[in-house]
């Protein structure tokens, strides 16, 4: 696909689909006005008689004749003064789901002076033309690897954005949107992945092909005989039961000063989670090969730096494992010591991924982290608290948390603070060991935080549970690239100029 920015007028643009957005109440934007002088009136007559609507997400394609577009693809962006950042993703989402399966192999976007409510950094053009990017990449996706049918592709190949101007910031905005759409994409392509392919050596040569790729990023991949030499007990304790030996896997993106700290991600990379001992039922198990979103997200976010090249230092850690129970695995009662020396009674072998976010969590400490960010598939409560909307946001540190609260917000991709009160900390006692790993029924995400925060000290942490948000269930069964769109913003806001 062939994506630009064009600040060339409109009326003399060729283009297979010119599209434009169409209130439904309020001020017409410019090119919408324009296109229909252009067309002798035609978009005022078809609204009129009620051929095309404003309605937020309808679509209706005009075939035109004489023009330089073949047709006009005229998308409802709702009423002008109630349009919020996510009323006008969800129209530009319509377009390009109108685009992917239409006729035109090229398409002239003018959606960037459609007004939006809010601050600049979502109602700006330059805010607009990074939302339209990603939107484009976002939706544009597909994942038919291993289907011997392809579904047909689409016709389209080429897209061509209108801008007010081509000039450096409107380029910079534009392309950071394409890239987080292609990191979302790769991370849902990791997730998508079936897990007898992608297991945990897999996602290592996964962060190998990524240094190949990009000289500014530097991969180290740690074996269980390093992780074992170490004391990463806890990372090889879930490991045990699988055929597939764990990988600890580190990429470092060093775009900032030498002296400036490292932001530093931390990835759940459990490739397939059976539960283990204390085995899951088998209905929609499937699922678990989701398991390793946190660390997919992680892989995604890291190729949109390499490709955007902020001046930022970033460090990403994997603890990948496969969960599975044979005769090696451990069993609820096993008591394990961790990388930083506190020892853990493992209660119930489902509750996996705070063991290996564990002793990652002590391992980063050697970078001296400026923050650090874990994202992980890690309860079920998750999913009962806050659906498929929210990603679960539990943080030691006020400044950190309201940070990516505001970086989910500004891109729509949302998380929710849960409390990390110490009252819920006691429901980490072990009769035998420093702790367990389990809090029982009771606030299920919080008492799994509370778990890592124990690991946590020593810097500003913020912990995402992205059980909820990484994934759709169902018909639509796949990857989303969530929490993406949330880290690259947070990143850029702590990015030098
Ligand atoms: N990977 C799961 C969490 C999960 C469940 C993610 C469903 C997405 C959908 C995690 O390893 C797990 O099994 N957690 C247990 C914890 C429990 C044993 C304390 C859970 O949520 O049931
Ligand atoms: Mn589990
Ligand atoms: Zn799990």
């Amino acid at each position: 696909m062939n994506f630009s920015l064009s600040s060339k007028a409109i009326t003399s643009t060729k283009s297979d689909c010119l599209v434009v957005g169409l209130p439904e109440k309020g001020e017409w934007p410019e090119s919408t006005n324009q296109a229909n002088e252009a067309l002798g009136g035609l978009i005022k007559a078809m609204e009129k008689s009620g051929d095309i609507s404003g309605k937020n997400s309808k679509t209706s394609v005009v075939p035109l004749i004489d023009q330089p577009w073949a047709r006009l693809l005229v998308v409802g962006t709702g009423n002008d003064t109630d349009r919020t950042p996510a009323n006008y993703r969800k129209s530009l989402i319509a377009l390009v789901g109108a685009l992917k399966d239409g006729a035109s192999k090229s398409a002239l976007i003018a959606l960037a002076d459609t007004a939006v409510t809010g601050d600049d950094a979502v109602s700006s053009e330059t805010a607009k033309l990074s939302l339209i990017g990603r939107v484009l990449e976002e939706h544009l996706y597909t994942f038919h690897d291993y289907k011997s049918d392809k579904p047909a592709v689409s016709k389209l190949n080429k897209v061509v954005v209108q801008a007010t101007s081509t000039a450096k910031a409107q380029k910079e905005a534009f392309n950071l949107g394409l890239a987080t759409g292609r990191g979302m994409n790769y991370t849902r392509d990791l997730g998508n992945t079936p897990p007898n392919i992608c297991h945990p050596v897999w996602l290592a040569d996964q962060a190998k092909s990524m240094a190949k790729e990009y000289d500014c990023i530097k991969t180290e991949v740690l074996d269980e005989k390093q992780m074992e030499k170490m004391g990463m007990n806890t990372i090889l304790a879930v490991g045990k039961g699988s055929s597939q030996p764990p990988r600890l896997i580190v990429m470092e993106y060093r775009g900032g000063k030498a002296k400036d700290k490292p932001y530093v991600l931390v990835g759940k990379g459990i490739t397939f989670d059976t539960g283990g001992i204390s085995l899951k039922p088998g209905e929609g198990m499937d699922e678990m090969k989701y398991d390793m979103g946190g660390s997919a997200s992680v892989f995604g976010t890291m190729k949109v730096l390499a490709e955007t090249q902020p001046k930022i230092n970033v460090v990403a850690v994997i603890a990948a494992a496969e969960n599975m129970p044979d005769g090696g695995a451990s069993r609820p009662g096993d008591i394990i010591t961790t990388l930083s020396g506190l020892t853990v009674e493992i209660l119930n072998t489902d509750a996996e991924g705070r063991l290996v976010l564990c002793d990652a969590l002590t391992y980063v400490k050697k970078f001296n982290p400026a923050a650090v960010v874990d994202m992980a598939t890690l309860t079920g409560a998750c999913i009962i608290a806050l659906g498929n909307h929210a990603t679960g946001l539990l943080s030691n540190n006020d400044e950190l948390a309201n940070e990516l609260l505001a970086a989910g917000e500004r891109t729509g991709d949302r998380a929710w603070r849960l409390p990390l009160w110490d009252e819920y900390q006691s429901q980490l006692d072990s009769n035998f060991a420093d702790m367990q790993n389990i809090g029982g029924r009771p606030a299920g995400t919080i008492t799994a935080a509370c778990f890592l925060s124990r690991f946590a000290k020593d810097y500003p942490w913020a912990h995402l549970d992205i059980a909820g948000t990484a994934w759709h269930s169902g018909k639509a069964k796949g990857a989303t690239g969530r929490p993406v769109p949330l880290l690259v913003n947070y990143l850029m806001s702590h990015a030098g100029k």
